[in-house]
């Protein structure tokens, strides 16, 4: 296997940690997906089932799809009325013409993408759309750009470094930034870390490696009190979110 196919199959040794530390969508980013007012909704690379819960809660008909029969199990016990299916974004086990729209939420830099843009066109109904999320660290800030040097840029991080690019039959995509800030807590960090693909594939030395020079960055934190928020048990995490929606012609 690949490098970067072991990447993109790594999170479901952490489902839990995964589900613990990752953060969900802001509102306004779910509202910019829903945009079409779609009624059958496909939620592909669902994971455990983040943004899938979000969609379910604006009262739409939303399946899940993953590869990884792990992070399924999680979302199934989690929301057990969310219909599931083992599936990739190239291969979708779904006839022609099932959706209005069809999500990929923090996913899409793991895919092929050619294949995965034919693959969706397929199972979307004419005038669909496709959603492309992702969030990441807000590296303008000094503490989450040393935090991604220490703990690596994630594969999103990474892939959003240059433009997110469509291909026929999606065209001209509506882009949607928000920017918002979540609160981790000490253990919370430390699940963060350890539900990222770069700490899963690591060894044990890697791992603990990259643990002490996060906890390394921790105290300097801590210590330097000008910078850090009045609760200092707290590391108050400026973040990004972007949404591409794109109609299928
Ligand atoms: C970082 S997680 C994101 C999960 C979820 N969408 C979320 O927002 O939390 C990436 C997910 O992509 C899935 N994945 C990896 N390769 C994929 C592929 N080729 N097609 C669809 N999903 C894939 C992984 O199994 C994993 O659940």
């Amino acid at each position: 296997m690949s490098e970067r196919d072991a990447r993109a199959m790594s999170f479901g040794a952490a489902t839990g940690e995964y589900e613990r530390a990752r953060p969900g969508y802001p509102d306004e980013i779910v509202d910019a997906v829903l945009a079409g007012g779609p009624s059958d909704v496909l939620d592909l690379g669902a994971g455990t089932g983040k943004l899938t819960r979000a969609l379910a809660a604006r009262g739409l008909r939303v399946s899940a799809v993953d590869p990884d029969p792990a992070m399924l199990a999680a979302l199934a016990e989690r929301s057990p009325d969310i219909p599931v299916a083992e599936g990739t974004a190239e291969s979708i086990p779904f006839p022609d013409a099932s959706f209005d729209l069809v999500t990929v939420a923090q996913a899409w830099h793991w895919v092929d993408a050619p294949r995965a843009f034919a693959e969706v066109a397929r199972v979307l109904r004419p005038g669909g759309a496709l959603a492309l999320v992702w969030n990441e660290r807000d590296e303008r800030d000094e503490w989450n750009r040393r935090f991604g040097e220490i703990a690596e840029r994630s594969g999103a991080e990474v892939y959003l470094d240059a433009p997110v690019e469509f291909a026929v039959p999606f065209a001209d995509p509506v882009t949607t930034w928000v920017d918002w800030t979540r609160e981790l807590s000490l253990e919370q960090l430390l699940d963060l870390v350890r539900s990222r693909s770069a700490w899963l594939v690591r060894d044990a030395d890697g791992r603990a490696e990259m643990e002490r020079g996060i906890g390394e960055l921790l105290d300097e934190r801590v210590e330097s009190r000008d910078a850090v928020s009045s609760a200092v048990d707290r590391w108050v995490m400026p973040m990004r979110t972007v949404a591409f929606v794109a109609r299928r012609d």
